[in-house]
């Protein structure tokens, strides 16, 4: 992902999209009849061509979030608006990438990541210059026509990416997607992901419950509040780009974190015995 800024060889990208999250509540109902709520009146407002992270306790509500983002659950209140649109079903502006990376064995890493195009009737043989385009991007020039089975846990998320993107996303909602590698791998991800949005600059929502991940990607750190998730605070990291590996020592890097860390320290997420 760190090499050029891709030319589009199939369509010019729609420019980042804006997201709206208005009052929106969820609660599931359970067989046993009771209600649990997820997430309790959350408004975020996200801009065209952010990248944005939201950082929680596990159970607060984050995919919760990211679902009724993606059109994949209905919201108990409230609505989400898309560039001004509500948000009924999943929407082709959107690419998800979740934590595992759900490709289907028997099909190649080509045709993984052309399921999105097959999916709604495109023709995917206009979109092979595109898959090229991204697998380079990513590292994986050459790699089309291996099975999942025979790429690494790092490579598979690098795959699972590109079909994400391979429709150009305007939003691309990443669920703690690095969240089941080791720490080098993880390291190399998160660094490819940086030189990979400033080359496409769309909308990143990116959730995880890393701090220090969060603080390093994004342009504004959403702390989420334990369940029912409420926003507790929402940072603007003023870190200029692109961010190399040791802004981690640089003093406004360890400040960041340690004001998200306070935030779960006082809601009693962290303690410290
Ligand atoms: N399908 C479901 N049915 C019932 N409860 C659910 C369901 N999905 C999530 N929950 C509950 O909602 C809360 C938020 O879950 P989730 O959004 O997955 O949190 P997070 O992603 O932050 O870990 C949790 O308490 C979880 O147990
Ligand atoms: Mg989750």
């Amino acid at each position: 992902m760190n090499r050029v800024a891709p030319a589009r060889a199939v369509s010019s990208p729609p420019p980042g999209v804006s997201v709206r999250i208005e009052g929106v509540s969820k609660a599931y109902d359970t067989r046993e009849g009771d209600s649990i709520p997820a997430l309790d009146r959350t408004d975020i407002m996200i801009e065209p061509g952010e990248f944005v992270a939201i950082v929680g306790p596990s159970g607060c509500g984050k995919s919760t979030a990211l679902n009724l983002i993606a059109g994949l659950l209905p919201a108990s209140s409230g609505r989400i608006l898309l560039d001004g649109e509500v948000v009924k079903r999943p929407h082709r502006k959107i690419g998800v990438v979740f934590q595992t990376d759900l490709l289907l064995y028997w099909r190649t890493v080509t045709e993984n990541i052309l399921l999105p195009i097959e999916i709604k009737r495109g023709r995917a043989a206009d979109y092979l210059p595109r898959v090229e385009q991204l697998l380079e991007q990513v590292g994986l020039q050459g790699f089309g026509g291996k099975y999942p089975s025979e790429l690494s846990g790092g490579m598979r998320q690098r795959v699972a990416i590109c079909r994400a993107l391979i429709q150009d996303p305007g939003l691309l909602l990443m669920d703690e997607p690095f969240g089941a590698l080791d720490a080098l791998t993880r390291e190399q991800m998160i660094m490819d992901l940086q030189a990979m949005w400033l080359s496409v600059r769309n909308t990143v929502l990116f959730i995880t419950h890393s701090i220090e991940e969060a603080v390093f990607l994004a342009d504004r750190v959403i702390v989420m509040s334990p369940r029912p998730g409420r926003v507790d605070l929402d940072l603007h990291i003023e870190l200029k780009r692109p961010r190399r590996w040791a802004v981690h020592t640089d003093p406004r890097f360890v400040d960041y974190m340690a004001r998200v860390r306070k935030i779960f320290e006082s809601k009693g997420v962290l303690t410290e015995r």
